[in-house]
């Protein structure tokens, strides 16, 4: 199948195990909502389908071929881009060096491709302005055109919203709507908050304790039972 495939992953901290048979698909053209309480998993599943942490069971597939051996950079080269929990911005680089970090895995020569402004402008009026010095909308805005340089095949974003202010959700989510609607990326999105992740999902998937407990298709995303999942 085109689009990330998690098959039956299981993934330990040392003895600990933190994810336990996972399963999750992610289509082309379509967002993959991931839920869940803080805790339950869902960046060291991120942290798999990246390279950034052995599974231990299981395989995780991209447009049909395993990822598996492969290290975060070479997957990188396959189309596997990921925007950070907490962003994770260099402060002391300037907007345009930030972005440019992105194309470390490309050919030399690679440059950041016009889209990036065309979807955040607010970028383009601000490459020469330090990281830091950025609000925090700005600098998710940031982190999201850093993963797009490399015209990611499978976008990964872990929490975009955490922290962020209503005006910069908003076009965030209209960001990320309009990269699906392009029809040829695979979106996987981690959200805690059950309104952001249902004004863009197509699938969902709600995890507790490293399992994936519910899941299924936009219209299965029963709000009752899935906010049952989240509250504390
Ligand atoms: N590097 C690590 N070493 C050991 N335990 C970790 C590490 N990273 C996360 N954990 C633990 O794994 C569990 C899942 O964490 P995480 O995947 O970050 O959850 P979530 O993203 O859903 O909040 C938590 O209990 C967390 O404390
Ligand atoms: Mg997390």
């Amino acid at each position: 199948m085109d689009g990330l495939e998690v098959r039956d992953v299981d993934l330990h901290y040392g003895a600990a195990q933190i994810l336990r048979g996972v399963d999750l698909l992610v289509e082309p053209g379509q967002i993959t909502c991931l839920l869940g309480r803080n805790g339950v998993g869902k960046t060291s599943l991120l942290r798999a389908i990246t390279g950034h942490h052995p599974v231990s069971r299981g395989d995780i597939v991209l447009e049909g071929r395993s990822l598996a051996g492969l290290k975060p950079h070479q997957r990188a080269r396959r189309g596997v881009a990921l925007v950070p929990q907490g962003r994770e911005i260099f402060p002391l680089l300037t907007v345009r060096e930030n972005l440019e970090t992105g194309l470390a895995v490309l050919p030399s020569g690679s440059r950041v491709p016009n889209e990036v402004f065309a979807l955040f402008p607010v970028l383009q009026t601000m490459l020469d302005r330090r990281g830091g010095d950025l609000s925090g909308g700005q600098q998710q805005q940031l982190a999201i055109g850093r993963a797009l340089v490399t015209r990611p095949r499978l976008l990964v974003l872990d929490e975009p919203t955490e922290g962020i202010q209503p005006s910069i959700i908003q076009e965030i989510e209209r960001v990320i709507g309009l990269l699906r609607d392009r029809g040829d990326m695979a979106i996987l999105l981690v959200e805690q908050y059950f309104e952001f992740a249902q004004a863009l999902a197509d699938r969902f998937a709600v995890m507790e304790r490293g399992q994936i407990v519910l899941a299924g298709t936009r219209a299965e995303m029963d709000e009752a039972t899935v906010r049952a999942r989240l509250t504390v």
